[in-house]
């Protein structure tokens, strides 16, 4: 594993590139595409949650009783899919973290500014106990970054601390990377890979195409 800066964690696993090489593929199908990009989604979720607050919890075994390490009851953790492409994330992280709640981000690009535009936000004020509530927002694509600090953006004017901010993406562009890690310090990344460089319409090069259009069958 790569550190680029503190907040920016590059991960680099046998598993993950193997997975990679079949989302970039474009000769790879739907099935095939969502199956590989589930495979790397289990391992940037695993990283994510490996700081969550724990506690101290008796638990009886048939044979005695001992003390094992438990998820924090008493925080909160939020997952937050952007629409549509960070739905299949969502799926893998309610699977290794069920307890936690989901808060779509609703929003799309303006082909044009390449700016986002919300459609759906249900999100509610944290009134209390701030400290104890933790953000994993989840993104194939961190390209231009304007989607992702909107996001956090948003959070923070909710009331989440930046620190408990965490943004997961498969593949990222240097310019989202940058962007995203000096607007928000305390913000941290994971992502699978950092590619070469955005194009004019704001897709990453080589990246994978429209996430979404391969996620759910879409491409013209
Ligand atoms: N969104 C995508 O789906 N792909 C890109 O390359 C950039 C943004």
């Amino acid at each position: 594993m790569e550190a680029l800066k503190t907040n920016v964690e590059i991960l680099s696993h046998p598993i993950i590139d193997n997975n990679l090489s079949i989302i970039r593929d474009k000769n790879s199908d739907c099935e095939k595409f969502k199956n590989a990009v589930r495979r790397i989604t289990y391992m940037l979720v695993y990283e994510a949650s490996k700081n969550l607050p724990m506690i101290e919890k008796e638990i009886e075994t048939p044979l005695e009783t001992t003390v094992c390490k438990v998820f924090d009851s008493d925080a909160q953790l939020i997952i937050a899919p952007i629409l549509r492409a960070g739905m299949i994330f969502c799926e893998v992280a309610q699977d290794l973290l069920p307890f936690a709640n989901v808060h779509h981000i609703g929003m799309y690009r303006n082909e044009d500014t390449l700016e986002p535009v919300w459609y759906y936000d249900k999100r509610k004020k944290i009134k209390e106990n701030r400290e104890k509530v933790f953000v994993i927002i989840l993104d194939p694509m961190l390209a231009t970054g304007n989607s992702a600090i909107d996001t956090i953006k948003n959070f923070i004017s909710k009331g989440v601390m930046e620190k408990n901010i965490t943004f997961l993406s498969l593949i990222s562009s240097p310019e989202g990377i940058k962007k995203v890690s000096e607007t928000f310090k305390e913000v941290k990344i994971i992502t699978a890979s950092v590619d070469r460089t955005l194009n004019n319409k704001g897709y990453i090069l080589p990246g994978l195409g429209d996430a979404g259009d391969r996620i759910y069958n879409t491409v013209d």
